[in-house]
């Protein structure tokens, strides 16, 4: 349903934007299957949002193509990929000022009707009911934004949906009943793709995608994937570029 062909992502190091360039998507080929729940993890700086961004067309492809269903999307905008079927519940929401929840599943499900908002809200479960008239604005808290988020994203009802780290600062007691949303949610003509260090959605994910450095680095299952996990701790990685041996890492 999704094929990812000898995908680039080629950026300048400096913000100035005239030092040197390197390839943050570094020639990624692969195919995402209809009915599958896939979790891409890897170090921090691999690519992974920004691989994300390159499917929802948040990032402009440097070379390679982007299909969706057959049909090659790599120069679509952002708005015609969403009208397509494909979601992205950003890593780092926006917030805005005025805008309440119920504003932005206005725009994710095209109408106003409270029942439909009501439908999603008990469906989505981890956001009370109280969060409808909210405002999107810097006194929701870490955790209530990223539920917002995702609860967008599924209203939206998309054939793709993309969580990018939908876990980070959700209580322990959410985790679960997000892991089970979004395998509910998963259905035969649907794909879900969720970028995440939590081992409770790699543990129920069918097919786990370890970026390194821009590349695929592993696809598979987990318990294969876990050694592999375990190497590519980033300080690891660092510390091995200026030959430090043994160095007390961070996981
Ligand atoms: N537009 C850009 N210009 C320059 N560098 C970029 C750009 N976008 C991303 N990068 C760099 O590319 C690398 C990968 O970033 P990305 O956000 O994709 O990592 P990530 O795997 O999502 O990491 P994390 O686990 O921390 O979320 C980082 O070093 C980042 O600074
Ligand atoms: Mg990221």
């Amino acid at each position: 349903m999704l094929e990812l062909k000898k995908l680039y992502f080629t950026a300048t190091i400096n913000e100035e934007g005239n030092g040197p360039s390197r390839n943050i998507i570094d020639g990624i080929d692969f195919n995402f299957e209809k009915g599958k729940f896939y979790a891409i993890t890897g170090p921090n700086g691999s690519g992974k949002t920004t691989l994300a961004k390159l499917i929802m067309g948040i990032n402009p492809v440097t070379s390679g193509s982007i299909l969706f269903e057959g049909r090659d999307i790599s120069n679509l905008s952002i708005t015609d990929r969403a009208k397509a079927g494909i979601a992205y519940s950003f890593q780092q929401p926006a917030r805005f000022k005025g805008i309440t929840f119920r504003d932005l599943l206005s725009i994710a499900t095209g109408t106003d009707e409270e029942k439909i908002f009501l439908e999603i809200v008990s469906r989505v479960g981890i956001c009370p009911l109280s969060f409808l008239d909210k405002e999107i604005d810097a006194n929701l808290s870490g955790g209530e934004i990223k539920k917002i988020e995702l609860a967008t994203t599924i209203a939206a009802n998309p054939k793709l949906a993309i969580y990018d780290e939908p876990d980070t600062g959700i209580d322990l007691w959410t985790i679960h009943p997000m892991v089970n949303l979004l395998k509910k949610e998963l259905t035969p003509d649907k794909t879900t793709i969720v970028v995440s260090h939590n081992k409770s959605f790699l543990d129920v994910a069918d097919v786990i995608i370890i970026l390194n450095q821009g590349k695929i680095a592993y696809q598979g299952n987990l318990k294969d994937a876990l050694p592999l996990l375990n190497d590519l701790s980033i300080c690891a990685y660092h510390h091995k570029l200026e030959g430090i041996e043994n160095a007390e890492c961070f996981r």
